[in-house]
């Protein structure tokens, strides 16, 4: 049932993979929540955990995945204590999820139309094949596809990859859901045309006021489309605030690495982007110590020994990181 707190509550998860190697633990001690109506960036490098949290949220981890420990309120209930039928009808209503790569969820084989009708029909109770059809119509022209009246006989392989993800948001958004949960839904597509996708989502926003988690690996996609965001790395959450305070009071060396990594105005077309140097964490055997210790210039002995508490800096904005340990000598030196 509604209730008056955070839309979604994700508290202490833990995600495991059992594989013959053993166990992986890909998200770790991970909290977040997302407010009504707003859009929550999750942001990191490849293999940090941001699929498998999104995964796990919605309960569509592989089989040899599993999640070992945790809650996910959803306007108040957990869905980790959910039955199957009851998390299928939660997926048709509540939450809807968008991909990569549209090709994966839609079928080839059925007109774009036809497949959007179909979940309209599966969700609506009373709906005829008739309205559904009118409704897949009025979908496609809200993510803006030109001639949606045309388009809407078309098969999947007859658009471009642009097009065929506005179906899938189409697709998504036709059963008013409360949460839109996008995993780099733009990584694909050519700068241009993801400039538009996000302009459309954060339109989406506003017009069906449903709340966005973004997945997204880019920082710069990010500042554009969120108002707060939560970065991670090695399974865990290294840094979560504003917008604003991601960018400009930055207070975790990972995420100073990655605003690094971003390309800046002024650079020359034959410049090399910069890169954290090093590779991340083994999460079958994940160190006792700040998973980005071994690649982080500011890393002390006691970030190789124990794991950082987490530093309440302001009440929307925290970091785990030693560097804000009150004792610690290099306390309140800017971060690279
Ligand atoms: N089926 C699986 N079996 C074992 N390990 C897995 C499986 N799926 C994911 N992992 C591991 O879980 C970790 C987190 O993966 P995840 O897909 O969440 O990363 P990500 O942040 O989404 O990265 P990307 O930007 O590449 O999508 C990785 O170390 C990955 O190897
Ligand atoms: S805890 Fe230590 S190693 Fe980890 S980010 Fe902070 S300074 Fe670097
Ligand atoms: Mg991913």
């Amino acid at each position: 049932m509604a209730s008056s707190g955070p839309l979604m509550e994700i508290k202490n998860l833990e995600t495991s993979f059992f594989t013959f190697s053993g166990e992986v633990k890909a998200v770790r001690d991970v909290s977040l929540a997302v407010g009504r109506g707003e859009i929550l960036g999750i942001v990191g490098e490849s293999g940090s955990g941001k699929s498998v949290t999104a995964l796990s949220v919605t309960r569509l981890l592989p089989e040899n995945g599993r999640v070992t420990g945790g809650e996910v309120l959803f306007e108040g209930e957990d869905l980790l204590k959910k039955d199957e039928k009851a998390m299928r009808r939660i997926l048709n209503g509540g939450i809807s999820m968008i991909f990569q790569d549209p090709m994966t969820s839609l079928n080839p084989t059925l007109r774009v139309g036809t497949q959007i009708a179909e979940r309209i029909l599966a969700f609506g109770r009373g709906v005829s094949r008739d309205e559904a059809w009118r409704r897949a119509v009025e979908l496609l022209r809200q993510v803006k596809i030109p001639e949606p009246e045309k388009r809407v006989h078309a098969y999947p392989f007859e658009m471009s990859g642009g097009m065929r993800q506005r179906v899938m948001i189409a697709a998504a958004i036709s059963t008013n859901p409360r949460l839109l949960i996008a995993d780099e839904p733009t990584t694909a597509l050519d700068v241009t045309i993801q400039n538009q996708i996000l302009r459309l989502l954060r339109g989406l926003r506003d017009q069906i006021d449903s709340s966005i988690l973004l997945i997204t690996h880019d920082l710069g996609v990010v500042a554009e489309t969120c108002q707060r965001v939560a970065v991670m790395y090695g399974g865990k959450l290294m840094e979560e605030g504003l917008v604003g305070e991601i960018f400009y009071e930055t207070a975790h060396p990972y995420t100073a690495g990655l605003k690094k990594s971003l390309p800046r105005v002024d650079q020359k077309r034959d410049e090399a982007l910069f890169s954290i140097a090093g590779s991340p964490p083994s999460l079958l055997n994940p160190p006792a110590g700040c998973p980005f210790a071994a690649r982080c210039a500011r890393a002390m002995r006691v970030c190789d020994e124990a794991l950082p508490p987490v530093y309440h800096l302001t009440p929307t904005h925290r970091a785990m990181c030693w560097l804000h340990h009150p004792d610690c000598p290099g306390k309140g030196e800017p971060l690279a």
